[in-house]
This record gives C-alpha cells, sequence and structure tokens, in this order.
C-alpha cells in the first residue's frame, strides 16, 4: 500500500526519491509523486497517475532541483487513482506539501469545517484534508509547522503515516505516525525517511523505528527530535539493520516471485538454523521455551493473520492439535478484531504476518493484549510493528518478500509453525519419542527435498502453457493438504487472474462439483499420506465428470498418475511436512501461467504487499 519516501542532506533529493520508490514499488500502487524545496525557496510538486517511470516521464523537462523532498506511491482508498488524487498534496495556499499512507476516518466532518472556513479542495482524498487543517492551524494559531502538524494531529482519527515539507524552509521536514509504518534512516549528514527500510539500506544501516502517536522534526546540521502528539519528549535507540542490497535485486531472475521462489531451500535452513538440531534429537525455539510455563498451561490458542499468512495459520492448527493436544482456532483477523471475540486470561493468541504492519493483525494483537491474552508473533521484516507490539515471537529469517504473491514467507512460517508444535510437544510429553526424533530427521530434510522439487520447473511451465486457457480452476486438498490447496487457488488468482477455488476435497459434493466439465481443470494434492484412499475417490469423481486432474503425488505413485492427465511427483516426506513441499509446484504453476499470459507477476492489478490500512 502507499509508500513514503523522504529525503534531507547535501546530495539531490529527486533522484534518491525516485529510487526509493522503486524500491517500494512492491507494495502496490496506482499513482506516484514528488515534492521538492528548491534552491529559491520554492516549493514544488510533481504527480502522475500509473507507474513511478510515469512520474519520471513527466517531470523530465520540469525543476527538480533541491537537497530536501518527499515522494509517494498511492494505493487509493478515498478518490479514484488519477493525477489529482496523487499525493503530495499541496495545502491552499501551496506553502505546504504533505504525503499520507493511511486513512483519515473523521475527514468528511474537518473538510466540511475547512469548507465553511473558505478552503478549496482539490482532490477527493482524506489526505488533503490534513494538509489544509494543518495550514489552517498554523496561521490562525501563529505557531511553527512542527506545532501545526502535533495540533492537526490531535483532531485526526484514523491511521496515518505523514512527512510534511514548507516552502521558505529547505531544512527541516516534519513526519509522524499512528498505526502505519515510518521509519528514519540516519546517515553523514543526511536523512532518510521511509515505510520501510527498503529505500534507506542503499545508503545507511542505522535507522529509527517512530512509535505510534510519535512526531519526528529532522533539521539539516541537528540531531533527529522525537516526541508524542501529546508533546512528551522521546529517546530513541538507532537500530542496524541487518538487510543486505542483494535481498533487493533480482539476482539474474525475470521476476522476485521466481526468485523467491527458488530460494526456498537455503531459506528455511536458515529458518531452521539453531533451532534444530539432529544430533541432539532436539528442536527448541527460544520464545516457546522463554514462556514455557505459558505454553505448558494454555487451555486454547488462537491464530489470527491475513491472506497467506492465514493459510498457514491452518495448516499451525493441525499441526499444534496433532502433536501438542492443544485446542486451536483459526481467525482472521479482520473478523476477530470487531466480533467481540472470547479471550480468557491464559489464552495465546498466535499472530502470523509476512510484513509485520497488517492493519487488521495489528488490530487483533491490541484487543487480545487488552483482554488479557499472551500475543505471540510470527513475523518476517524485523522491526517491524507487530514484533514490536507483541509478548514474544519467532522471527521467520527468510529475508526481504518482493513479490506481492507470498511464496517464501508462507513455507517459513509453516516450518516456524512445526517447530512451535514440536517443541511443546516434547515440553508436554504428548509426542512420542520415536515419532518425534523422526519429525526431527524428517524436517531437516525439507530444504533439499524442495531442491529435488524445485527441479520440476520446466515440467509445470509446460502444464502451465496447456492451461492458460481456463476460465476457473479448482484446487482440492484434504487434511495437511486442505489450506495448500487454499493457498494454491490464492496464488493463481492473485496473479494470473483466473478464478480459482480451494476446497477440502469432501467438500467438493457440497456445491463445487457442480462447476465440473471438461474445461474444468482440478488440481488435486493427492500425496500416499493421510487420507490417499478418500483422496483417490475425489480424484475419480472428478474424472467421471470430465475433469482435468492435475495431481500432485509422491514420487513412484503410479495409482494416482495413471488415473490423472497430468501429475506432478514431489519426494515423500512425513505426512505433517507434505504442505511444505506441495506448495511449491502450485506456486510454479500460477507463476508460468501468469507469465505465459503477460501478467505483471511482481506487482499485480489491485494489491498491496502491506496492507497497513483496513
Ligand atoms: C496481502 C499480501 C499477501 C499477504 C497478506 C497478509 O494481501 O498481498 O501476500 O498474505 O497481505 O500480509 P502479512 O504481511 O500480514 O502476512
Amino acid at each position: 500500500m502507499c509508500g513514503i519516501v523522504g529525503y534531507l542532506g547535501n546530495k539531490e533529493a529527486y533522484p534518491i526519491l525516485i529510487k526509493g520508490l522503486h524500491r517500494l514499488e512492491y507494495r502496490g500502487y496506482d499513482s506516484a509523486g514528488v515534492a521538492l524545496v528548491n534552491k529559491d525557496n520554492e516549493l514544488k510538486v510533481f504527480k502522475a497517475k500509473g507507474k513511478v517511470i510515469d512520474l519520471e516521464n513527466f517531470t523530465k523537462d520540469k525543476d527538480i532541483s533541491g537537497t530536501i523532498g518527499i515522494a509517494h506511491t498511492r494505493w487509493a482508498t478515498h478518490g479514484e487513482p488519477n493525477d489529482i488524487n496523487a499525493h503530495p498534496h499541496y495545502s491552499q495556499s501551496s506553502s505546504l506539501a504533505l504525503i499520507h499512507n493511511g486513512i483519515i476516518e473523521n475527514y468528511a466532518i474537518i473538510k466540511e469545517d475547512l469548507i465553511n472556513r473558505g478552503f478549496n479542495f482539490q482532490s477527493d482524498t482524506d489526505t488533503e484534508v490534513l494538509v489544509q487543517l494543518i495550514e489552517y492551524i498554523k496561521n490562525t494559531n501563529k505557531v511553527c509547522l512542527e506545532k501545526a502538524v502535533q495540533l492537526a494531529l490531535t483532531q485526526a482519527i484514523g491511521a496515518y503515516a505523514i512527512a510534511v515539507i514548507e516552502k521558505n524552509n529547505p531544512d527541516m521536514i516534519v513526519a509522524a505516525r499512528k498505526s502505519s509504518p515510518l521509519v528514519i534512516g540516519i546517515g553523514d549528514d543526511e536523512f532518510f525517511l521511509a515505510s520501510d527500510a527498503t529505500p534507506i539500506i542503499e545508503y545507511t544501516n542505522r535507522v529509527i523505528y517512530l512509535d505510534d502517536e510519535e512526531i519526528a522534526v529532522i533539521q539539516r546540521g541537528k540531531e533527529v527530535k522525537i516526541k508524542t502528539i501529546s508533546d512528551v519528549e522521546k529517546t530513541h535507540e538507532i537500530k542496524e539493520l541487518e538487510m543486505s542490497l542483494n535481498e533487493l535485486e533480482k539476482g539474474g531472475y525475470p521476476h522476485f516471485m521466481l526468485k523467491e521462489i527458488h530460494e526456498q531451500p537455503r531459506r528455511i535452513e536458515e529458518a531452521m538454523r539453531g533451532r534444530i538440531n539432529v544430533e541432539g534429537n532436539t528442536v527448541s525455539l527460544a520464545g516457546i521455551i522463554d514462556n514455557k510455563e505459558k505454553f505448558l498451561k494454555a487451555k486454547r490458542i488462537l491464530i489470527v493473520a491475513c491472506g497467506t499468512s492465514w493459510h498457514a495459520g491452518l495448516i499451525g492448527e493441525y499441526l499444534i492439535e496433532e502433536l501438542a493436544r492443544i485446542p486451536v482456532e483459526v481467525e482472521y483477523a479482520s473478523e476477530f478484531r470487531y466480533r467481540n471475540p472470547i479471550i480468557n486470561k491464559g489464552d495465546i493468541v498466535i499472530a502470523i504476518s509476512q510484513s509485520g504492519e497488517t492493519a487488521d493483525t495489528l488490530a487483533a494483537i491490541e484487543l487480545a493484549r487488552r483482554n488479557g491474552a499472551f500475543v505471540y508473533g510470527i513475523c518476517n521484516v524485523v522491526g517491524s510493528s507487530i514484533p514490536r507490539n507483541t509478548d514474544s515471537g519467532s522471527y521467520t529469517h527468510v529475508g526481504p518478500e518482493i513479490g506481492v504473491a507470498s511464496t517464501k514467507a508462507f513455507t517459513a512460517q509453516v516450518t516456524v509453525l512445526s517447530l512451535i508444535a514440536m517443541t511443546i510437544a516434547k515440553l508436554k510429553g504428548t509426542i512420542d519419542p520415536i515419532h518425534f526424533e523422526c519429525l526431527v530427521k524428517e524436517l531437516s530434510l525439507i530444504p533439499e527435498k524442495m531442491k529435488k522439487t524445485l527441479e520440476l520447473n520446466q515440467r509445470i511451465y509446460e502444464f502451465a502453457r496447456i492451461f492458460t486457457y481456463a476460465k476457473n480452476f479448482i484446487y482440492l486438498g484434504r487434511g495437511y493438504n486442505y489450506p495448500v490447496a487454499l493457498e494454491g487457488a490464492l496464488k493463481l488468482k492473485e496473479i494470473s487472474y483466473i478464478h480459482a477455488e480451494g476446497y477440502p476435497a469432501a467438500e467438493m459434493k457440497h456445491g463445487p462439483i457442480a462447476l465440473i466439465d471438461a474445461e474444468m481443470p482440478v488440481v488435486v494434492i493427492a500425496p500416499n499420506k493421510g487420507m490417499y484412499e478418500k483422496t483417490i475417490s475425489n480424484i475419480q469423481e472428478v474424472k467421471a465428470r470430465k475433469g482435468k486432474v492435475i495431481a500432485i503425488v509422491t514420487e513412484g505413485d503410479e495409482t494416482v498418475k495413471k488415473m490423472s492427465d497430468y501429475s506432478i511427483e514431489i519426494p515423500e516426506t512425513e505426512e505433517c511436512f507434505v504442505p511444505l513441499l506441495a506448495a511449491i509446484p502450485l506456486q510454479l504453476l500460477a507463476y508460468h501461467i501468469a507469465v505465459v499470459k503477460g501478467c505483471n507477476v511482481d506487482q499485480p492489478r489491485n494489491l498491496a504487499k502491506s496492507v497497513t490500512v483496513e
């Protein structure tokens, strides 16, 4: 969703801002803009609907000089994507320019009041209201920009990360956040500002993460000043980023998504490093061990997440219930936060999120903590809001995920959930020691088996070419593979825009079977574990209606292979780890279908990587 970049230093700001916007493209957006103060103290705003490149083309013959500036990629919420609604927004007198990520929920009331006071609005956005309000307060109260921002924000209800600059003031950016992320990069005599660290890492690895309801005043030649909206001064520790620039490049792959699919063996190994020891036959996650009593006593675990992370959560439910024998409920964070759920003291809430910034998941965490639950986070982005708002947790450690369709983050989340289930099971004694030893060995072999699975790439590309005709797809799986079916269907619709439904295979009879005809591709995850025979019956039901079966089978399985139209063989593994391998051919299938269809795989239409508004 909306991306923010800012620069204040000795270099020309424009190239740094544009590069920063390119780094943030992965978040999803529909227009872009930039504001600069030049050496004559003029404040110029340039914006364009479309991609960052459209903005670059638009500014080709313009004065883009200046060593201070702010820039933005907009993902439309209020007002259609067009040049006018793009950020930055000017204030009435054009003396201020502001960029915003979030939603000002009470914008209509403020707007009406300002209109009555003679303000004119150019756009349909909630954002413009903020910049007008800041100007109004600044002029009527005769206060500096910093104070005006502070007073304006006390009136704003909703979520925001903002940055404001002003004409005649080439030395200052005022920024603030509430429920939307903002990071300040500290260089040598220069400062950076961004929604996440990706635009900053090229220049410095020293950052400050702003907390909710904080305002930062960034000034040339001075230290960053931070205070709360209620005027309490704050000091922040400068953190060191762990990210490397290479991780933000495609590394020879045509798309980030393909790179990230191929990274999985290495990344999963990293996710397990120090947490699993095959020789010692141990699995241990520090976050669980440190809170051992809580997990031993837990009567219930609630998992909250969105999108792909929710699918990982469903697999977590199967894993934790089977191995650790604790009842688990999995819920969409967006439902949980608004339905007055029952949360008992002693309940554990596990929040799963790749970005660590998903607004609904953050709100669900807040609700759970208010009600006395212990909240454990499973996140990828180090230093993001969710790990900073949970009681404990585990990082997935897969490095930046740039492709909008989540791949390596999903398998890493399932890996961490496996480690959680195994750690608790061992502590509680709910797992047979021989079974435990077998799972430890098998989990450690998953990276090698993933490598083998990736060798299927070419074969899957060939299938993909056959199925680009399809308007619909059905994905079926049972047990641990039911969430994999959901995830396979989600991958396909996200990037190829083909309608796809994931179902537990046995539920097919209760509806989706009506859709099956000779045109319908049905992907069935049918390993030789779990309800193998039952899944075979479901395949027969599809075949009887002339559906085209693409089966994901265990290496050497001739039975399912013979009855399917197409088959993809994955290495044999324990039933609970099949999702870690079965997800890969489904990721590749979606990827190749989307590429053959000419879709923008890394930045699919309408989607955002980091969903920072509800
Ligand atoms: C968006 C992304 C998905 C992701 C979901 C949840 O929809 O496009 O890939 O699964 O948000 O995001 P999170 O960062 O919380 O895992």
